[in-house]
């Protein structure tokens, strides 16, 4: 069976791909093409020709698992030739998402319909690749190289309407659904076939990319250096594009194409962010729930605590057109709330990211009380109040006795215990942790985390719910900061313990900021602010394990007065947001180095960043054992998307598995000689390296 069934319909040969779920141009799918059109060519009573995706959408894309393997013929500029060669008129028919090389098959179809909800787009530089299937060609010629600039680069694909005011589409079609598409596509066919060839192909056009200003393309590059610094995919997409502006035909175009096509698929970043396409899915599978079990509807919502946390989580239900309301004990705190949320707003319409009506639409679906009693038919309650067992308590207490049979109370703590939580309430069932990341309107991940006595059905919701409010799920088990907070204390004691060693804080943060991440660990708690970590490590004192190495340095700042960002001065000194070493923070530094017998020596940035990650790889070891994580790729997802690792480098246990455990293995245990039981190698990392495999393999 073809995965492209062939049919003539009405003197139109209808070529449907056949591919679920989104109908990847996989090998069959490349075959299935070329042999229809061949058959299309040969048969006389065809006058044209539609390319169609059955089922919900066109191809979306190459199949980005066949990246890994050898490739197999017929390749895609097979497939291109082969459209684009054809005598009789070739109509993609778009509904769906045509993306990446599925787009760029339509694009050498000599005409593109659409149905209005059709997206269109080159999604390819988000996998570390750039369009390769003569996008970075075709594309410039009809919407003009600065645009294509845009699209590429941005990887978001567009709707029909600007498809269609772009010159992408030549019509949309009209009705809702594939068979309604196939008729439109098919009726199109027909008009353009009545016509005399030949038909027109995007290749041969120079009219959109004749007078493109030469400085445009190092206009970009200087605009975004920053941003793309270490990254390979940008560049080379931006080498095409001036490639399809300059060069004198179109295959010396493609060429360049090509050859940084197969460029990128080799790299270790395209391997690290295809890695990360497929992690992200992955995350959202839940091994041992029933496959009967039906997630709880989520039409309402109630957020308790109206701070900086609450009233991010509540923009988050808003922004999903999910009503909620915001409880707080008092009306201050209350208005105090609301007003940082409306000032949210404000900055996100001033800045053009959120249209102002669709931020007066949510700003309408968030309500406020100081009643418990007003929030007891909401299908769901977020409690993002103080992290203090002895509140949660009285909150859970309040929600176990107001709230309707059935709602789903969920604690956003970070660190605390879910089962000491739920145990204020008597349905612990419904009790879980919905852990969301600072500023929670924007960051990504939500770290689920499920307790001794989570319901499966709990469970299911507060996945579902996470793509509701367009989030990335992980789910995570019971322990102290879970997956995400647990390797973070990890990566910020080693840092630390190299300052009193002899780096300084802007050098573990500029060897961090080398790697990829957007800011540095010292940077980043100068931003949060240093008091709350010191007011926890003071609450801890008397419990914490003399025994251990502990680093004073963050305290001794704090003793200083210095919080961080808001109060001018932390591990940096700062002018408003701008952030300048202080001697007077290398001289503390060493003064506690000297203080605690600590010889001070060179650092290499080198150093810094394979301790950092040896360490977090191994805390990671020791979270997959403990089933903490339920798998290695869960835990890089929840550093992806709530922690600002760099997506180039696939996240922590990737990093790790690329360089091979083996060698991670040896970094742990040369420390764990030098630094004691701090580093003691995780059982499961010493026996995948003894075994040479993976974390899965
Ligand atoms: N190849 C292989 N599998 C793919 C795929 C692809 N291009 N796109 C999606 N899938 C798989 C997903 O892994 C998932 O599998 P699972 O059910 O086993 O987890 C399944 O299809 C459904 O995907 P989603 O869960 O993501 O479904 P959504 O409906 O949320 O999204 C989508 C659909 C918008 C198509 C989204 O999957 C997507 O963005 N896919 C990637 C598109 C892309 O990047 N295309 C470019 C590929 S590179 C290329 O074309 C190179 C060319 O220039 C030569």
């Amino acid at each position: 069976m073809s995965a492209v069934p062939y049919r003539v319909e009405n003197g139109v040969a209808v070529l449907t791909i056949d591919n679920p779920p989104v109908n990847a141009a996989s090998r069959a799918v490349r075959v299935g093409i070329v042999d229809g059109i061949k058959q299309a060519g040969a048969d006389a009573s065809v006058k044209a020709i539609v390319l169609i995706g059955g089922g919900r959408t066109f191809i979306a894309g190459a199949d980005i698992r066949e990246f890994g393997q050898q490739l197999q013929p017929p390749h895609f500029p097979d497939v291109i030739d082969a459209l684009e060669a054809s005598t009789k008129p070739v109509v993609a028919a778009l509904h769906g998402t045509a993306l990446g090389g599925g787009f760029e098959f339509a694009l050498s179809c000599h005409y593109r319909v659409a149905i209005a909800s059709a997206k269109v787009g080159l999604p390819e530089v988000n996998l570390g690749l750039l369009p390769g299937a003569g996008g970075t060609q075709r594309l410039p010629r009809i919407v003009g190289a600065a645009k294509a600039l845009d699209m590429i680069l941005g990887g978001k694909p567009i709707g029909a309407d600007e498809a269609l005011k772009l010159g992408l589409i030549e019509q949309i079609v009209a009705g809702k659904t594939q068979p309604e598409l196939e008729a439109g596509a098919i009726a199109f066919a027909r008009e353009r076939a009545a016509v005399a060839g030949p038909h027109p192909r995007a290749r041969d056009r120079v009219d959109k990319i004749q007078g493109t200003d030469p400085a445009l393309f190092d206009e970009v590059r200087a605009k975004n250096a920053k941003k793309w610094a270490g990254r390979l995919a940008e560049f080379k997409i931006v080498e095409c594009v001036q490639a399809a502006v300059e060069k004198k035909t179109f295959d010396e175009g493609s060429a360049v194409e090509r050859d940084n096509f197969v460029i990128l698929r080799a790299s270790a970043q395209s391997k690290a962010l295809r890695y990360a396409f497929f992690a992200e899915r992955e995350a959202a599978k839940i091994p041992g729930l029933p496959d009967d079990v039906k997630p709880r509807e989520i039409k309402s919502a109630a957020v308790i605590g109206a701070g900086t946390m609450g009233g991010g989580i509540a923009m988050c239900f808003a922004n999903a057109g999910v009503a909620v309301q915001m409880l707080d004990a008092s009306q201050a705190a209350i208005d105090a709330g609301i007003a940082r949320v409306r000032g949210n707003y404000a900055t996100s319409v001033a800045r053009g990211s959120t249209p102002q009506d669709r931020a007066d639409k949510a700003l309408g679906l968030i309500s406020t009380t100081t009643r418990y009693e007003d929030i007891a038919q909401a299908d769901i309650v977020v409690e993002a109040v103080f992290e203090d067992m002895k509140v949660k308590h009285d909150v859970f207490g309040a929600l176990d006795r107001v709230m309707k049979p059935g709602a789903i109370l969920a604690t956003n703590t970070s660190t605390l215990d879910i089962d000491g939580i739920a145990s204020s309430t008597k349905r612990p069932e419904d009790v879980i942790g919905t852990h969301f990341f600072s500023p929670a309107n924007v960051m990504k991940l939500q770290e689920n985390v499920r307790g001794a006595k989570s319901s499966a059905q709990t469970i299911a919701s507060v996945m579902a719910l996470a793509k509701t409010l367009g989030k990335v799920p992980v789910l995570a088990g019971n322990c102290h900061g879970f997956i995400g907070n647990r390797i973070l204390y990890v990566y910020g004691r080693e840092c630390d313990f190299m300052l009193e060693e002899g780096a300084t804080p802007w050098q573990v943060d500029r060897a961090l900021q080398a790697f990829g991440f957007p800011m540095g660990v010292y940077l980043m708690r100068d931003l949060a602010g240093l008091d709350v970590g010191w007011s926890v490590r003071k609450g801890r004192e008397a419990t914490r394990d003399k025994s251990l190495r502990y680093s004073p340095v963050a305290d001794r700042i704090c003793e200083m007065g210095r919080f961080g960002q808001k109060t001018g001065a932390g591990y940096y000194k700062y002018e408003g947001r701008n952030a300048t070493p202080d001697p007077e923070i290398e001289k503390l530094i060493e003064s506690v180095s000297v203080e605690l017998g600590v010889p001070r020596r060179a650092v290499t940035d080198e150093q810094i960043v394979t301790r950092v990650l040896s360490a977090m790889a191994n805390e990671g070891a020791k979270i997959l054992a403990e089933g903490i994580a339920i798998r290695a790729s869960d835990i890089d997802v929840t550093y992806l998307y709530g922690y600002g690792f760099p997506r180039h480098q696939g996240g922590p246990m990737f990093w790790a598995e690329e360089q091979g455990l083996a060698k991670v293995l040896e970094t742990v245990q040369r420390y764990h000689a030098e630094q004691g039981v701090l580093w003691t190698p995780a059982p499961l990392l010493v026996e995948r390296a003894a075994a040479g495999k993976g974390w899965t393999g």
